[in-house]
């Protein structure tokens, strides 16, 4: 049988350059002349938006309907890729039913500030959370013949001028956070396609940035799928070509096809991209093709299912202080109601812009609710969602009045679409100042006071001390009313956990003063210290930390122990006990830090994570493993990631500030063997295993006489410290005995071959 790629050798430069942009909006062009068909491509990224009549990347027209699942800062709470797989098999069988090839997403860019307006469509500050979670839905996806996209390629952290800004970012935190998790997925999960961003990096447009598309994502990588180009994302179709994006989209008036065709006649550089780029989109429909046809319907009821318990997973508890002696939540069984807020009744479930999903149904919690408690919930708006609408103070007096004559209330609070959107940022992290004057005004009527929010990204909780319980609600796609009103009741016991910091002052945020930038420039200043290692080595006081959220159930950390396995990983192991007397799911989570480093490093880094359901009163034996590539710095004096040998510390626990135990591992290091040159400092010299030994001798010699000339007045500690800083084509000028003749000997000698 043959396959769209056999055709490759028959097509014209004009046939191949015709499929290196789309036919319109959402598909490809077909060859009808060789049979190879037209195949769509579709958003993402957490629920299939396929346009039939107008099209627009905005989310603007309307789209069949499917199910909205919980977008990604909802699924990425769960920390569990299990879960996200499952969320991920969904979205492939609703695009196989509608015929789509392939899904543009998941979005896994690092959530570098609170700001960023799209931050509700990624998982994470951290590159692992990213990167597992991403992995997770990329398998489940791909599982059923659809191709995934993973965006946006790379270092688009920010809406502001997303365009044209470039992102100014080091080589380290470039590596170590911001492209890591895309590495993870790449190499894990193989996603047939990775959709680059708009932005610059480093003052190149990632549509035609050659280091980033073949030598990071090929080379390095292995990377065997097609690039696409984000909606409109190409600056000069022919460098990007060249730097090896194989598909622009949309599909245009056809003159980025031409002026391909025209400089592949004359340069064979382009006429070899553009075989290359020609081979990958005839693959991509290869696959496409080969995915068995599906069988429709949609099982609306089931995906509505699991997006309920996809929801009821991703909730995060962030508080819950007994008032009375019994924690405030679950609500009470015989407990009267004042369910107050707009948002229980008008849920916001997603966020605007190319992720807009037109959902089968929606769940709001005032219907779950009312369903589940019947006349024991009262229902009172509280506000209007428009700050200067009349009437707020109405509102508010008669939900005050209400949680008065109620035993609880619960406060729908959050941020509305005109506050966070694709296409913008945010200016600060507050909610509406009349929300929370309604709430001061709630809980000042009623102690039992229950704040839920909806937000995308996170918000600042002035009340946190205030309130005796709050409830992380995130953007949950359409089951999540029912899905809160799980948790709120206690029918879902929450395991949820903070997979991005919640601070207290936008002051206190890593990228402060440098987001969004200005002049086209965006400055990464904070290197790697993003999210809590931000915070961790500042020692930053935050309102809850990375990693945290509690259950209804209590869990008990036993001994933790540590061992380097034959590949090099770390397995750590660790019993956790239910202590409680509900069943439950704990978060266990793994920081890592070396003991001692030749570069900055955070003070913990997450490297290993396992969402685990322990009955009541049963003990689970949390067996984890830590990649030893995890556990390597980006090197910039050899260009690759360097595992540093020694001592590193682990330590596990249920937030990235709540560490139960910790032990120690000895990792042996990866080698690297710098040439010596005359630049090369006495500290670099010692630590070179043909130069070190070499030295030691005219070392102490220098120090003897120093210590002599300066009648010991620096201590030889102090010294040695000196020295080691001391280049060592320097060392001739001082007189100490050492000559020309000397250090080229000893350099000749290091840089020998050696046998
Ligand atoms: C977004 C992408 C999206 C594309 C198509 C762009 O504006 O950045 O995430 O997939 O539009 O709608």
């Amino acid at each position: 049988m043959t396959t769209p790629r056999d055709h490759l050798s028959e097509l014209s430069t004009e046939e191949k350059a015709s499929l290196t942009s789309g036919r319109d909006f959402w598909t490809l062009k077909p060859i009808e002349r060789v049979g190879v068909p037209s195949i769509m491509v579709t958003d993402g990224p957490h629920g299939l938006r396929k346009q039939a009549a107008a099209s627009d990347h905005l989310g603007i027209g309307d789209s069949v309907p499917a199910t909205c699942f919980p977008p990604a800062s909802g699924l990425g709470a769960s920390f569990d890729p299990a879960l996200a797989e499952r969320v991920g098999v969904a979205l492939g069988v609703e695009s196989a039913i509608e015929d789509v090839a392939v899904i543009l997403g998941p979005g896994i860019n690092i959530k570098r500030s609170p700001l960023c307006g799209r931050n509700f469509e990624y998982v994470s500050e951290d590159p692992l959370v990213s990167g597992v979670i991403g992995a997770g839905l990329v398998k489940g996806i791909q599982s059923q013949g659809v191709g995934s996209s993973l965006k946006h390629f790379a270092a688009n952290n920010q809406e502001f001028e997303r365009m044209t800004m470039s992102s100014d970012v080091d080589p380290r935190p470039l590596r170590e956070i911001y492209l890591r998790g895309f590495e993870r997925v790449v190499t894990d999960a193989r996603p047939w396609t990775v959709m680059c961003s708009y932005n610059k990096i480093n003052g190149v447009y990632a549509s035609q940035d050659p280091w980033l598309l073949t030598q990071v994502l090929r080379d390095e990588w292995g990377f065997e799928g097609l690039v696409v180009s984000d909606w409109g994302a190409v600056n000069d179709r022919v460098a990007a070509l060249v730097a090896g994006l194989d598909l622009e989209m949309p599909g245009s008036d056809g003159a980025p096809d031409r002026a391909v065709a025209t400089a592949a006649a004359s340069d064979p550089a382009v006429a070899a991209a553009l075989d290359a780029s020609a081979a990958r989109v005839l693959d991509l429909v290869g696959k496409a093709q080969a995915r068995p046809a599906a069988s429709g319907p949609l099982d609306v009821d089931a995906h509505h299912a699991l997006a309920r318990e996809a929801a009821g997973r991703s909730i995060v508890l962030l508080r819950n202080e007994p008032v009375g002696g019994a924690p405030v939540l679950p609500l009470a069984e015989d407990a009267s109601i004042a369910l107050i807020g707009e948002f229980a009744r008008t849920p916001r479930f997603q966020g605007g812009g190319s992720s807009h999903i037109n959902p089968t149904r929606v769940d709001s919690a005032l219907d779950a609710l009312t369903a589940a408690a019947g006349d024991r919930v009262a229902f009172a708006p509280g506000f209007a969602f428009d700050a200067a609408a009349d009437g707020q103070d109405a509102l508010r007096d008669e939900a005050v009045a209400l949680a008065a004559s109620r035993d609880v209330a619960v406060v729908f609070l959050g941020l509305t679409d005109a506050e966070e959107s694709e296409g913008f940022d945010r200016e600060h992290i507050d909610l509406a100042a009349h929300q929370l004057a309604l709430l001061d005004a709630v809980a000042a009527a009623n102690p039992r006071t229950v704040v839920v929010l909806s937000n995308g990204s996170v918000v600042a909780l002035p009340f946190a001390d205030r309130v005796p319980a709050i409830v992380e609600a995130w953007l949950l796609g359409q089951a999540g009313g029912s899905a809160t009103v799980d948790v709120l009741l206690g029918a879902v016991n929450p395991s949820g956990r903070l997979a991005e910091t919640i601070p207290h002052r936008l002051e206190d945020t890593p990228a402060f003063g440098n987001i969004p930038g200005s002049l086209g420039h965006v400055r990464y200043g904070e290197g790697i210290l993003v999210g809590y290692r931000w915070y961790d080595a500042r020692d930053i006081a935050v309102t809850y930390p990375f990693g945290h959220g509690l259950s209804y159930t209590a869990f008990g950390y036993g001994a933790v122990s540590a061992a380097v396995t034959a590949s090099g990983d770390i397995q750590v192991t660790v019993p956790v006990t239910n202590t409680g007397s509900r069943d439950g799911r704990e978060v266990v989570q793994v920081y890592i830090a070396p003991v001692a480093s030749v570069v900055e490093r955070a003070p913990r880094e997450l490297k290993a994570f396992a969402s685990v359901e322990i009955a009541a009163g049963a003990t689970a034996d949390v067996v984890l493993t830590v990649r030893r590539e995890d556990l390597a710095y980006w090197d910039t004096r050899v260009d690759r990631f360097v595992v540093e040998g020694g001592a590193y510390r682990v330590e596990v626990g249920a937030s990235s500030r709540d560490l139960r135990d910790s032990t120690a591992v000895d990792v042996a290091g990866d080698a690297i063997v710098l040439p010596v040159t005359p630049e090369s400092t006495l500290a670099e010299v010692f630590a070179h295993p043909v130069a070190g030994p070499m030295i030691a001798g005219a070392f102490a010699a220098v120090q003897e006489q120093l210590g002599d000339a300066g009648d010991g007045i620096m201590s030889g500690d102090a010294m040695a410290k000196m020295l080691g800083s001391f280049p060592l084509g320097r060392l001739p000028a001082f007189g100490w005995g050492v000559d020309r003749e000397g250090v080229d000997r000893l350099i000749a000698a290091a840089n020998a071959p050696q046998a």
